[in-house]
């Protein structure tokens, strides 16, 4: 007879704190999994008791769209007593409320868009309905305000003055900026790219188009970005790349992770069920930073996933707790790979420091360098030309680490 031994799982013994600072938006979990081609599979989740559940998987804090706690045709009674119930489930789990945003894409009003609409009562409408929440925001503690404008967009390039649109799309976000700032909020909008999906093309559609106009705002002070792994993967984009730009311009002030499987339509998968060597690299970059600049992010490790609609109650919230357990065995991962020796040599080896240096030498003065003949006309070119950088060999242990081949 063959002894089998039981699989031992090092994932069972990392558990989430709330130093971790983990959290979750309400309508992941709570999701019902209702999809353009059929109905729900799970039941609604009571809010509430999301919160207390997510306390127990070990999360820190909640984030929510005021549409996830108060059904949008609510009375003005109905919303307080469940904003009262809010604070008091905040209270008794000591979740930390850390980031609220606003519902500008469900209802047939803002099918073509909030801020953007062609319809001016639409922008009128959909920038009172953020504004009032950013106060609820405040109210609840929240730091972050997340502007996801994911109607905010076109099918056809003949239905928008896209010129006008960004003006619209500027003038809505740096009024609630403005708003912010004058009520001395301690808040921060960030602002979450997203190429298609609901709409054919969405405006500001990667990080990189959102950094740009930020640039160009009023009150761009307090306003940032909140990336998503899948947003940046549908573009074919790379999301750690992403991330260390907005870390550059000190943009980043949320994240939303999840997975994602390439160019597809938006999967919201659990954070390293899409592309995980990705998905390591970019929590080696949250965790470890940059070698020239280390610890970069101090934010919300935040999720923003969808449990497949495969699952039932059961498996949503084993999803929840996957997610939690993929980003502390690739924690785990990425800071082993970081302190190996080996690494330190290959990365030394492979001129990763020497980025750090600047070009100019200190004190170099632009004359002094375009006299100086063995930059140029005396270099011998064989020797970078001829350099190994040993980047495979780097990579290679990399992906040992990740596969925990190695300590
Ligand atoms: C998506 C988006 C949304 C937003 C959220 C915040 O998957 O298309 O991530 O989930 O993050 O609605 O407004
Ligand atoms: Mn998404
Ligand atoms: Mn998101």
């Amino acid at each position: 007879m063959p002894t089998t031994s039981p699989a031992t799982s090092l994932a069972s013994s990392l558990s989430p704190t709330p130093a971790d600072k983990f959290s979750f938006g309400l309508w992941t979990v709570g999701w019902a999994a209702r999809d353009q081609f059929g109905n729900a599979s799970r039941p609604d989740l009571d809010p509430l008791e999301s919160v207390r559940k997510l306390k127990e998987l070990g999360a820190w804090g909640f984030t929510f769209h005021d549409n996830d706690l108060i059904p949008f045709d609510a009375s003005e009674a109905q919303r307080e007593k469940l904003i009262g119930q809010l604070k008091q489930t905040v209270d008794e789990t000591g979740m930390v409320c850390e980031m609220v945003t606003t519902d500008t894409f469900a209802e047939p009003i803002f099918k073509d868009g909030a801020f953007t609409s062609n319809d001016r009562r639409v922008r009128r409408y959909g920038l009172r309905k953020v504004l009032r929440n950013v106060d609820l925001a405040a109210e609840l503690g929240a730091t972050t305000f997340v502007m996801w404008g994911g109607r905010e967009g076109t099918e056809y390039d003949s239905s928008k003055d896209l010129f006008a649109a960004l003006d619209r799309y500027a003038e809505g976000i740096d009024t609630v900026a403005g708003y912010i700032k004058s009520q001395g909020y301690d808040m921060r909008i960030g602002i979450e790219p997203k190429p298609n999906e609901p709409r054919g093309n969405i405006f500001l559609p990667t990080i990189g188009h959102a950094l740009a106009f930020i640039d160009r705002l009023d009150n761009g002070d307090v306003v940032g970005v909140n990336p998503e792994t899948g947003h940046e993967q549908m573009a074919t984009l790379n999301y750690t790349h992403g991330l260390a730009e907005a870390l550059w311009c000190e943009k980043l002030f949320h994240i939303d992770l999840n997975g994602q499987n390439g160019p597809m339509y938006d999967q919201d998968l659990v954070f390293g069920h899409g592309n995980l060597i990705s998905a390591f690299f970019t929590v080696d970059l949250l965790e470890n930073g940059f070698p020239s600049k280390p610890g970069a992010y101090q934010g919300a490790r935040h999720f923003d996933f969808k449990p497949s609609r495969t699952e039932h109650v059961e498996g949503a919230w084993d999803s929840a707790a996957a997610n939690m357990q993929m980003y502390l065995l690739l924690k785990q991962r990425a800071v082993a790979f970081r302190q190996d020796p080996e690494v330190q040599e290959a990365m030394e080896q492979s001129g990763v420091l020497e980025l750090g240096e600047p070009t100019l030498a200190q004190g170099e003065d632009l004359q002094a360098f375009l006299a100086d003949r063995s930059v140029y006309e005396d270099l011998d070119l064989t020797g970078p030309s001829e350099r190994n950088y040993g980047f495979v060999r780097l990579h290679q242990l990399a992906v040992e680490h990740l596969m925990g081949a190695r300590g």
